[in-house]
């Protein structure tokens, strides 16, 4: 199955300039959304997962339905204020300005081997502060699986050390 043929772009969104690559279609075909799951869960499966971890909203998306599927616990990493117990946080810069990520302070258990999704990487920010959040917490970052890269943004470069697993590339 080409999964691409699930993806929509639409051009100049949310700005001028801008290729919007949108998941949504994948996500509404039961049979796509498995098989980009399933293709995750193989990923998982070899990297000795116990945790998966993903950035709101769309990382959840992504994530959810692997650790379903592998009978194992998903954490959510979430913008501040969001989160309602003991959280610890990372600021990262973005194309304007900083935002932060936040995650519970006992999401993670010491050594746990996680998989961090989410559905695409652009310029890396997200990704690079979801594993300071997940090292943070003493975290064994075994892999980052995304359903799409932008590779003309280079955002691998910020997660050199780690392995990568992406099913589409624009
Ligand atoms: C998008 C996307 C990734 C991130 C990728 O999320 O879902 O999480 O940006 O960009 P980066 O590699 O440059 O960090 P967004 O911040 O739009 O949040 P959302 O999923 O809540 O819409
Ligand atoms: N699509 C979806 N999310 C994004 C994109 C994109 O093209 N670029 C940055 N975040």
């Amino acid at each position: 199955m080409d999964l691409k043929n699930y993806i929509a772009s639409i051009e100049n969104y949310p700005k001028e300039g801008i290729v919007f690559r949108d998941i949504s279609p994948l996500m509404a075909d039961g049979e796509a959304y498995r098989a980009a799951t399933q293709a995750i869960v193989e990923y998982a499966k070899e990297k000795e997962v116990d945790m998966v971890v993903g950035p709101e909203a769309r990382g959840f998306i992504v994530g959810c339905p692997v650790a379903y599927e592998m009978s194992i616990g998903f954490a959510p990493v979430r913008k501040p204020g969001k989160l309602p117990r003991e959280t610890i946080e990372v600021s990262y810069e973005k194309e304007y300005g900083m935002d932060t990520l936040t995650i519970h302070k006992d999401a993670i258990k010491p050594g746990q081997r996680v998989l961090i999704t989410d559905d695409l990487l652009a310029t890396g920010g997200t990704i690079a502060a979801t594993i300071k959040l997940v090292e943070e917490l003493g975290g064994i970052v075994v892999g980052c699986a995304f359903l799409i890269e932008l590779t003309d943004l280079h955002g691998r470069d910020n997660i050199k050390d780690y392995d990568i697993k992406v099913l589409m590339e624009y």
